[in-house]
């Protein structure tokens, strides 16, 4: 987990912009996936979606994403499981708690990583939320602007490529 600029501030969890993660190892999942999380208990709005439905299962839980997220962004192969059917049970909520989710997690990625490190797992979590929410709420729904915009901004953060 090299930081982009070493510097002698507190580094990237402490908010310092300067240390912020260019290269992704599993530590920095782990700090991404212990932060993001820390701040999905204290959201008013999700707090108490993941608070009844994780119970006493809060460890389980951020090891399952360490692993979900290596195998997307390190190919690690180490998730096994299936993302649509966990989230069978939340067909009550709404394309805002989504928003709010992505949003926070945008949010952390910013704080926490390099432009290009952020992106690597902005781009899927964006599809993946697309994908659960289609499955939720039916195929006739459509992204709510907030979701959009993020969309949008996404797809102007993308990498340049060599033919591009
Ligand atoms: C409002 C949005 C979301 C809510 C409320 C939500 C809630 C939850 C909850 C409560 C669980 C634990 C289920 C259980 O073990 O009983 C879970 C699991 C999970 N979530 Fe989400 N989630 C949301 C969005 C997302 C998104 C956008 C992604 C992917 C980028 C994601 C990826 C996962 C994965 C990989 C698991 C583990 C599934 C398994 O058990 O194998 N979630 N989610």
């Amino acid at each position: 987990m090299r930081p982009a600029a070493e510097t002698a501030c507190a580094g990237p969890a402490a908010g310092c912009p300067t240390a912020r993660i260019a290269d992704i190892d599993e530590d920095a999942v782990r700090l991404l996936v212990h932060t993001f999380y820390g701040r999905i208990r204290d959201d008013d709005l999700l707090g108490p979606v993941f608070r009844q439905a994780l119970e006493g299962r809060w460890d389980m839980h951020l090891e399952k994403m360490v692993a979900f997220w290596c195998s997307i962004v390190l190919g690690a192969k180490r998730y096994r499981g299936n993302v649509t059917q966990a989230h069978q049970p939340f067909s009550h909520l709404s394309g805002t708690h989504f928003s709010r989710w992505l949003s926070l997690f945008f949010d952390t990625l910013d704080k926490l990583f390099e432009p290009q490190a952020a992106f690597a797992f902005a781009e899927p979590a964006i599809r993946i939320a697309e994908s659960l929410q289609l499955n939720l709420f039916g195929w006739e729904y459509t992204l709510p602007p907030a979701q959009r915009t993020l969309l949008d901004s996404i797809r102007h953060r993308r990498p340049a490529r060599e033919h591009d």
